[in-house]
């Protein structure tokens, strides 16, 4: 392919070094899709006469139909996908084939064909998010008014509804949705034609070739669209922040399956047992998800550092690019079908959360809140006298409610026994009415809007 100007082959550990196929040949499809695009567009300006032009697109359409049977034979010799599918070409049509790269070269051409599979990466990764959007949609649904302890610090602090809980993380990944949708929006532009850094002096038809690969048009500059790989790392960094979230989402199933929390069961489909201790039901599942965010916050960072000493315009270096996202890709895939199995299979123990919800004074916020409103009192006044309800308790070893109205008028006379209407966790939840507060009503209502946005 460019031994013209060489009289020896390379090393074996050259070669080695230098050959992508084993990872690039996943961009196959994007390959044969950008020659096509390219080769019409050759055949349209004229550049290319009709013969050569119908020849090479019935070559590239057999490559299609031998690579999608698992035909492609790996040559390391061949270095990497576009001189894979250049020299099958060859082989099946003869020296036509050797007319597809003009105008072209592969720097532009690895340029398209990544960012055709990125942007079809992005399309994935949002559909997985959607399922795990439903998936936590319908559980919210069922738990809208069930009622689990809300922590700071992962000490009790206020009641909150299970519901709300889950719909904070439908937050969370609806905005991950449009990271990944901003990142394909972005890189929609089609490199080809930028040729090896200079553009070409044939008269091209750039749009044309934009458009038929269903890019919003041409980018508009050579030395960058050869040299850009921001938009393989907008992808890295939506997916970290995915993978991030779902770390979050597994590290609480993980202390919810625990004994002494006991808020959760997973399925048998979704434990792992342990070679010694017949008791076990692990949630393994939840903990690779964690780990596994570990590798998507690293693929940022991997990319990230390759690409920033890199004087323009194409250098080697870029080529480690598609391990990296390919990583990821597989990573997030796999972390988001194993997040909604759990989520949709795993059992929320109602009892066991509304249980922790009323220990720890989680009403504590709602007894000051109520002497503010009832009794006028000034809001870190009121704070005190709680405190000191709470202190009374803890050394009784009763809830608040469990303070009989003698001692609970000892404490502050304007404590009266009209305050039981607010200590119990379900007052509590109720009358967190205020927008995007946990109260059913607002969680079933945010869970309506949430399909609305779907
Ligand atoms: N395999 C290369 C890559 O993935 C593309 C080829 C560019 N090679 C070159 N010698 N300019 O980046």
């Amino acid at each position: 392919m460019w031994g013209g100007r060489f009289g020896t082959g390379p090393d074996a550990a050259m070669r080695e070094i230098n050959a992508s196929i084993g990872v690039d040949k996943r961009l196959w499809r994007e390959d044969l899709a950008g020659s096509r695009a390219h080769v019409t567009m050759l055949g349209a300006t004229g550049i290319l006469d009709a013969g050569d032009v119908t020849a090479i697109l019935a070559g590239l359409a057999t490559i299609e139909t031998e690579f999608a049977a698992g035909g492609l034979v790996e040559d390391p010799a061949l270095e990497d996908i576009h001189m894979h599918v250049e020299t099958r070409l060859a082989q099946l049509i003869g020296p036509a084939a050797g007319r597809l790269h003009t105008a072209r070269s592969r720097n532009d051409q690895v340029a398209t064909d990544f960012r055709l599979w990125v942007r079809g990466a992005c399309a994935e990764a949002d559909a997985g998010l959607k399922a795990l959007v439903l998936a936590l949609l319908d559980r919210a649904g069922e738990h809208a008014a069930t009622i689990m302890p809300g922590f700071t610090h992962l000490q009790v602090a206020q009641p909150v509804t299970l519901g709300h809980h889950l719909m904070a993380y439908v937050e969370m990944l609806g905005r991950d949705r449009s990271r990944f949708a901003d990142a394909a929006t972005r890189m929609n532009l089609s490199p080809l034609g930028s040729a090896a850094l200079a553009g070409t002096g044939f008269a091209i038809d750039r749009f044309a070739t934009a458009a038929a690969l269903g890019f919003a048009g041409p980018t508009r500059n050579s030395l960058d669209s050869v040299s850009d790989r921001d938009f393989a790392l907008d992808y890295l960094s939506a997916a970290a922040m995915a993978g991030l979230h779902l770390s979050r989402l597994a590290e609480e199933i993980i202390i919810w399956a625990s004994q002494p929390f006991g808020f959760v069961t997973l399925p048998d489909a979704w434990s792992t047992g342990s070679s010694i201790m017949p008791q076990k039901r692990n949630p393994d599942a939840a903990e690779l998800v964690r780990a596994k965010a570990g590798a998507l916050l690293g693929g940022f960072q991997t990319l990230a550092v390759i690409m920033k000493g890199l004087p323009l315009a194409y250098s080697k270096d870029m080529q480690d690019d598609k391990a990296v996202v390919f990583a990821a890709h597989d990573t997030l895939a796999l972390c988001l079908t194993a997040m909604t199995g759990m989520m949709e299979s795993l059992t929320f123990n109602a009892d066991r959360m509304r249980a922790a919800a009323a220990s720890g004074f989680s009403t504590a916020t709602d007894l000051a809140d109520w002497l503010v409103r009832e009794a006028q009192v000034p809001f870190r006044q009121a704070h005190d006298i709680t405190g000191r309800a709470v202190k009374a308790a803890e050394a009784r070893g009763v809830t608040l409610d469990g303070l009989s109205d003698a001692e609970l008028a000892a404490i502050d006379a304007r404590i009266t026994p009209a305050v039981r209407s607010v200590l119990s966790v379900d007052a509590s939840v109720a009358s967190r009415t205020s927008f995007g507060g946990t109260a059913p009503d607002n969680v079933r209502a945010a869970i309506a809007a949430a399909r609305d946005m779907l």
